[in-house]
């Protein structure tokens, strides 16, 4: 079975005004369709194109090399956007109580976890994302370039940003910094702290 867009949970306009529905539109029906229609091409008549995309990138160095390539970067593509429209949309504006402690240690608390994840997002030259994730159990804060994913690197993704121009640029042009901050509004808490008592 080729991969699909996995349908999202809430409408284009529902992240309004932080995130416009025009790019919602854009972002989810050209880019990341794109992203889906190019994975399954790159991954067809293989032995990979009928196992989970996590499985794939988890395993790059095992792939035909004329293939790499293009699976890293879209099918990279297409599970980072998979990711990404979980993490928004969602009721709460806060971490849970257990997540907020856990926040404490490696970030010195919400606030500094905030902090130290708008400097990675801002940080990131040129396209790629900002990431929180449990590497080896520890929560860390980091950046990937174009659409490489924490997954390949053996890491488990809880959070992240999108900081491609497409994600932004209608709405707020070249102003990234201003984006992120509106981004916070939109930020799923509910499922960043499933993902987390699902890591650990
Ligand atoms: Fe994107």
């Amino acid at each position: 079975m080729p991969y699909t867009l996995p349908k999202l949970a809430y409408s284009y306009d529902a992240l309004e005004p932080h995130i416009d529905a025009k790019t919602m539109e854009v972002h989810y029906s050209k880019h990341h369709q794109t992203y889906c229609d190019n994975t399954n091409k790159a991954l067809a008549g293989t032995e990979w194109a009928e196992k989970p995309i996590e499985e794939v990138l988890m395993n790059l160095e095992k792939l035909p090399s004329e293939k790499r390539n293009a699976v890293r970067t879209m099918g990279g593509g297409y599970c980072n956007h998979n990711l990404f429209w979980t993490f928004m949309g969602g009721p709460t504006r806060e971490p849970t109580a257990e997540l907020k402690s856990a926040l404490e240690k490696p970030f010195g608390g919400f606030d500094g976890f905030r902090e130290k994840f708008e400097a990675a997002a801002l940080g990131q030259f040129g396209s790629g994302w900002a990431w929180l994730v449990l590497d080896q159990g520890q929560l860390k804060i980091t950046q990937t370039s174009n659409q490489d994913s924490p997954v390949s690197m053996g890491q488990i993704p809880l959070l992240a940003v999108d900081v491609w121009e497409h994600a932004y640029y209608l709405k707020y042009q070249n102003r990234r910094a201003e984006y992120v901050k509106a981004w916070w509004n939109v930020v799923n808490w509910d499922e960043v702290a499933r993902r987390f008592t699902e890591a650990k």
